[in-house]
């Protein structure tokens, strides 16, 4: 079977990581996998660095797409995308998540007849003013098969007319939808002794193990509108100075960009004489899990950092109005405050005098790669 992969964003090429590692392991006589990189991430720090540590095949090929407009993007995306599916004919096309090379891929596919396979299906925030709602939702009703990783994922589906009881052949019109548990978690099990051996990113910023926070902020939602990214920054100043707690944040070059633009000169010197606030370029993944791992209590808008801080048993503090992965807020293990400062402050109050919580097993048991080779070779060929 030949598949064609699309990777664009950070959390794709991570993702992919998943899958490429069950292949390689399992079904390298069975499986051929051709991996396209779109360019809508293309920083040494948000791209090549996952290639080089996490084992990833190279992409073989890359469209440089890079940042743009949405329609603009995309439609670069699409234009690249669909010559490649005429070129390779895959029996496949492998999309992740819900960027904009998510949606590329769905609408190339789509309409020369690729079958779609949607890993991260069903995902839903319910808040249509998201571009990943609109990509994913798109994605979702464009695939032959869907990779769930959650049960409320499945359910969405089901309440959006996917027949759980369809059987193979599968096709758009019959799609498989599977609750499989998540590739995140295979890979946040798989890289965290290698993190233990290799990271030393708590040295490099004077870190103590449980002595800080992490935090990453990246939604447009937060960046891009002054007073909310204003509030956000006021909360952690105000979290520093009260609890003499240091805060580690990675910076996304979207956030990074936005600041100059969003934040005032007085909040901004704030920033910059606060020590105690490590603003740092982003990091690789098994820096990042090393970050997570030590870290006290994770206060982010990152879909996948909220996932990662419950695997490594980590309160989260979620800088969003609501969430795609509500289990964890279900289960007390974080709490969703937007951008409003109060409930900011108050969330972390909480999760700084409460010891007792829950991180019960919601995410798979580690193989949800192998699950997804074994139905796409079941039910594709
Ligand atoms: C994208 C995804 C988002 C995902 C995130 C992961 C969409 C609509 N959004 O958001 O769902 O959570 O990736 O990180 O697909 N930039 C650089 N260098 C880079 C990449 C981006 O400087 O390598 C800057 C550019 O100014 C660019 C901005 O970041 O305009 C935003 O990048 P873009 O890929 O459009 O969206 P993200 O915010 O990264
Ligand atoms: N990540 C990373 N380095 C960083 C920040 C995040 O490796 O500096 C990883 C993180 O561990 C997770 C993924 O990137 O696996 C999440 O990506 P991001 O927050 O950019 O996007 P989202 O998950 O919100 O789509």
């Amino acid at each position: 079977m030949k598949i064609v992969t699309i990777i664009g964003a950070r959390p794709q090429i991570i993702k992919a990581a998943g899958l490429s590692r069950a292949i390689g392991e399992n079904y390298n006589d069975k499986i051929e996998e051709i991996i396209v990189h779109t360019g809508q991430h293309y920083d040494q720090n948000m791209s090549e660095v996952f290639f080089e540590e996490l084992g990833i095949p190279r992409p073989n090929i890359n469209l440089s797409v890079g940042s743009g407009k949405h329609g603009e993007q995309t439609a670069k995306m699409i234009t690249g995308i669909e010559q490649i599916l005429l070129d390779e004919k895959p029996d496949a096309i492998v999309l992740y998540g819900d960027t904009n090379s998510t949606l590329a891929g769905a609408i190339a596919a789509s309409k020369i007849h690729v079958p779609i396979v949607h890993i991260e299906a069903g995902l839903r925030s319910y808040n249509k003013s998201m571009p990943e709602e609109i990509n994913r939702i798109m994605c979702d009703h464009a695939s032959t098969l869907l990779f769930s990783p959650t049960k409320a994922g499945i359910e969405n589906l089901e309440k959006e007319g996917f027949d759980l009881s369809s059987v193979s052949p599968f096709s758009a019109d019959n799609p498989g939808a599977f609750h499989c548990g998540d590739i995140m978690y295979d890979n946040s099990l798989y890289f965290s002794e290698l993190s233990d051996e290799r990271s030393n990113v708590l040295q490099e910023n004077g870190l103590k193990k449980g002595g800080y926070v992490l935090s990453t902020i990246h939604r447009n939602d937060n960046t891009d509108q002054p007073e909310r990214l204003t509030a956000i920054f006021e909360a952690i100043l105000e979290i520093i100075e009260k609890y003499k707690i240091e805060f580690v944040l990675p910076l996304h070059p979207r956030t990074a960009k936005q600041m100059e633009i969003n934040l005032s000169q007085e909040l901004r010197r704030r920033i910059e004489s606060e020590i105690r606030l490590k603003l740092i370029d982003p990091v690789s993944f098994l820096d990042m899990i090393a970050l997570e791992k030590n870290s006290k209590i994770i206060v982010t808008d990152s879909g996948g950092v909220q996932k990662e801080a419950f695997f490594f048993e980590k309160p989260c503090v979620i800088l969003r109005p609501e969430t795609e992965w509500v289990e964890l807020v279900e289960c007390g293990a974080a709490q969703i405050v937007g951008w409003d400062k109060g409930l900011i402050l108050s969330a972390f109050d909480h999760y700084m005098s409460t010891a007792d919580i829950q991180f019960p097993a919601l995410f798979g048991d580690g193989k949800a790669g192998k699950f997804m080779c074994e139905k796409m070779l079941e039910s594709l060929k």
